[in-house]
């Protein structure tokens, strides 16, 4: 199984809505999927469940750390919604930690007989449960936004002490890939521009947007998603884009969201 985290500390940079994007079209190929909902806003498990196509587990995400003998209902799509309460109670558990990175290992490691993919949904919160989240997955994408703190806000992304992406690398995680930024509900805008140049011209971040693809005729050289609201209402409607029928944003819409998705199963070697 190979377990891909949706991580940035910031909010509302659509790590949520990928992560549904992603799941949807996983389990669509025909891969056996996981979600594992660790954001207690619960802005997966909400779309995810509304939609119908995944079995929603009896488990808990918070009782997937807590939990040594974690398991889940049969099925070929499986969601782990958020536990509201249990997941706020963890980080002011200290001295368990340890235990709950621990925990999850186990749990990902036995879904791995059960499942090809896992994708990990996190919140904003730099706490026990995006660390716990990192240290055991093997890939991690990160959805950002091109607003106006978009550099600082990269910073950090890698940085933070806790939760950085190259500190978790570093410290905890070698095996942890960092698939890429994904500049998402880019908008045809100066600000958006003039940031999407920013990183672009940044020795050090250029490198780091999603798969600069060689193949030209994917439309450059990194992947980005625009601001569409087909996406903002799937996500509100628990749809998957690609199901909506007779509406042409939509279709126009699936036609940008479709490669990205791929690319993201290739560079994660599970596509079909
Ligand atoms: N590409 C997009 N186009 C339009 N709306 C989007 C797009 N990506 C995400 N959204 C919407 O933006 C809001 C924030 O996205 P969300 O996935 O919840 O962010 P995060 O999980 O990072 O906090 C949600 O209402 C979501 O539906
Ligand atoms: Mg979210």
């Amino acid at each position: 199984m190979k377990t891909l985290v949706l991580a940035n500390q910031k909010g509302g940079v659509g790590k949520s809505a990928i992560c549904c994007l992603l799941a949807y079209h996983f389990a669509r190929l025909g891969l056996r999927t996981l979600v594992l909902d660790l954001d207690h806003q619960g802005h997966a498990t909400a779309p995810l469940t509304a939609s119908g196509k995944a079995t929603v587990s009896a488990l808990t995400s918070d009782r997937a750390l807590t939990d040594a003998a974690a398991m889940v209902e049969p099925g070929d799509f499986v969601l782990v919604s958020a536990g509201y309460q249990g997941l706020l109670s963890l980080e002011s558990q200290p001295d368990r930690h340890n235990e709950f990175a621990r925990n999850l290992r186990g749990f990902l490691h036995r879904m791995g007989e059960r499942f090809d993919v896992c994708v990990v949904d996190t919140g904003p919160n730099p706490d026990i449960r995006v660390v716990s989240a990192l240290v055991s997955a093997d890939y991690v994408l990160a959805p950002i936004d091109l607003g106006q703190e978009a550099i600082s806000g990269i910073v950090n992304l890698f940085n933070a002490p806790r939760v950085g992406i190259a500190t978790i690398h570093a410290r905890l995680n070698p095996r942890l890939q960092f698939l890429g930024m994904l500049p998402n509900r880019v908008k045809a805008v100066p600000l958006h521009k003039a940031n999407l140049l920013k990183v672009m011209s940044s020795s050090a971040y250029r490198s780091k947007l999603l798969a600069r693809v060689d193949k030209p005729e994917s439309g450059g050289d990194f992947m980005f998603l625009a601001d569409r609201m087909v996406i903002q209402q799937c996500q509100a409607n628990g749809q998957f884009v690609a199901d909506v029928r007779g509406q042409t944003a939509a279709r126009e819409t699936w036609a940008e969201v479709k490669p990205v998705l791929d690319r993201v199963a290739e560079m994660m070697g599970v596509s079909k």
